[in-house]
């Protein structure tokens, strides 16, 4: 409580401090990792906070996302964005909390994380700790299941291919697996800075049902897609650039991939 409190006060402290012009940016392979307050800017980095890269900020936004969303509908009406972020107990997802809240205002800040579609790639971009690139364009050129069929239990691999044509700045390559009631659950990559060149992904994934999986018997949608920005989302910075959708069937004791691939060309 009191090191966290402490972390508070320095940023806040640092924000005035950079107020007053001392304007020196960090560089991380020759991005600037930087935290806009309007026309002003802090040093992410110099702050010792951890997510100095795109990778992490993202990780560290996922968790405190998920936990604000606990916390939000818990407590009521928020008198600061400092009430917020002061009510997470890791001090790494305080200062993200702090630093996209004061960006955003407490009363939007509260709507993105409340939000049906919250969105942890687009809150480190507009921190600027993850690149944008509006004009990234690539392709999913294979998606396979393998193996195609065996009994529950088996480890199965989602088997990508995808090119990329036009470097992606922050995307992902997922996989989606929903059930017939819509239930999904998924595996992605995060893509940073990704070159055009010709890219390969297996994602595993065990037919074992369990309550974050549950791979009942039934039919399954597997959708792919590579995207710039996070993959469905609503908000700014998102581009779906290639989806691919299959159907696989799980019976009682077998796994059937009953392979019907439709290519959804979205690249145009
Ligand atoms: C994307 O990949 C699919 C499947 O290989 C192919 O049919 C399509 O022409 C490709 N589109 C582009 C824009 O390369
Ligand atoms: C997919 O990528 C793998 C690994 O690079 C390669 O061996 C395979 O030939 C590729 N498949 C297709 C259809 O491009
Ligand atoms: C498993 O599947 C086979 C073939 O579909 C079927 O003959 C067999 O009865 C099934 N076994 C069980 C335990 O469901
Ligand atoms: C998946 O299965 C459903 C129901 O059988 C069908 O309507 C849909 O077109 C299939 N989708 C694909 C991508 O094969």
């Amino acid at each position: 409580m009191n090191i966290s409190k402490t972390i508070l006060l320095s940023i806040i402290f640092a924000i005035l401090l950079f107020n007053a012009g001392n304007n020196v940016l960090a560089n991380n392979n020759d991005r600037q990792v930087v935290a806009r307050f309007g026309a002003d800017t802090v040093d992410v980095k110099s702050e010792g906070a951890p997510f100095t890269t795109c990778n992490d900020c993202v990780s560290i936004m996922t968790d405190t996302i998920d936990d604000l969303i606990g916390i939000l509908m818990n407590s009521g009406v928020m008198a600061s964005c400092n009430d917020l972020c002061s009510r997470l107990s890791n001090h790494y997802e305080n200062i993200a909390c702090m630093l996209t809240c004061v960006y955003f205002g407490l009363e939007e800040f509260s709507n993105l994380v409340l939000d049906a579609d919250p969105d942890p790639i687009f809150m480190c971009e507009v921190i600027d700790v993850c690149p944008v690139k509006m004009t990234a364009a690539g392709n999913i050129t294979n998606f396979d299941i393998v193996p195609s069929s065996g009994p529950v239990g088996t480890t199965f691999y989602a088997n990508i291919n995808y090119t990329i044509t036009s470097e992606i700045g922050t995307g992902q390559i997922v996989a989606n697996l929903y059930d017939t009631n819509n239930l999904g659950f998924g595996f992605y990559n995060l893509l940073v800075d990704t070159a055009p060149g010709d890219y390969y992904v297996s994602f595993p994934f065990q037919s074992q049902p369990s309550e974050m999986e549950p791979f009942n018997p039934g039919s399954f949608l597997i959708s792919v897609g590579l995207c710039e920005g996070f993959c469905g989302s609503i908000h700014k910075y998102t581009i779906i650039l290639s989806v691919v959708n299959d159907n696989f069937t799980i019976s009682s004791n077998t796994t059937t991939n009953q392979i019907g691939h439709t290519i959804y060309d979205l690249s145009m």
